[in-house]
């Protein structure tokens, strides 16, 4: 496994429609294997192709839902492989914080589906369904785009401060240590 560089949104491959995957091989692999890698060393929450520079329709995000068995492993544990994506149906609305690795500094507000399910293949080309609600429900929505060659700035409704997105910060470490 190795970590690719992540393309910033200067890159024009950003804009670009990502292509259907139709050979669940080995290169396959080693692209997920070095984007879970990838997605671990930026810390994010979900991360599509077209970032390292691959436009094909492969998508990681990490659902914070999903029982660990070991705090070392946690992340990798929570991350789900989604191999050309499609939305079935969404439901609801949530407005809130959002970011990209591929735009650093710039945290907006955005508007998604408060759920959202999907179809989509695992790394041997096995279809599956999937839902994601809140958080899961907007790293998805986030990574389906990227693979549409859309970026969340064409969706935010307004920018974040550095004050704002520190205080949000700061709630969030708060929420995380009254849970049980
Ligand atoms: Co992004």
């Amino acid at each position: 496994m190795a970590t690719r560089t992540i393309l910033t949104d200067e890159d024009k491959g950003l804009s670009k429609k990502s292509r259907e995957v139709t050979d669940f091989n080995k290169r396959l692999h080693i692209l997920l294997d070095d984007m879970r890698e990838t997605l671990i060393e930026a810390d994010g929450l979900g991360i599509a192709a077209p970032q390292v520079g691959v436009l094909r329709r492969v998508a990681l995000i990490v659902d914070t839902n999903i029982e660990v068995t070991s705090d070392e492993t946690a992340m990798d544990e929570m991350m789900v492989e989604l191999i050309n994506p499609e939305i079935l149906s969404i439901d609801g609305e949530q407005s809130g914080s959002e970011g990209c690795l591929s735009v650093p500094g710039v945290n907006g507000i955005v508007t998604r589906p408060m759920s959202v399910k999907i179809k989509a293949q695992d790394r041997e080309g096995n279809f599956f369904e999937y839902e994601g609600n809140e958080l899961t429900a907007r790293a998805i929505c986030h990574e389906i785009d990227h693979l549409n060659g859309e970026l969340f700035t064409a969706k935010v409704e307004r920018y974040l401060t550095d004050e704002e997105v520190e205080e949000m910060r700061q709630e969030r470490e708060e929420a995380k240590r009254k849970k049980p």
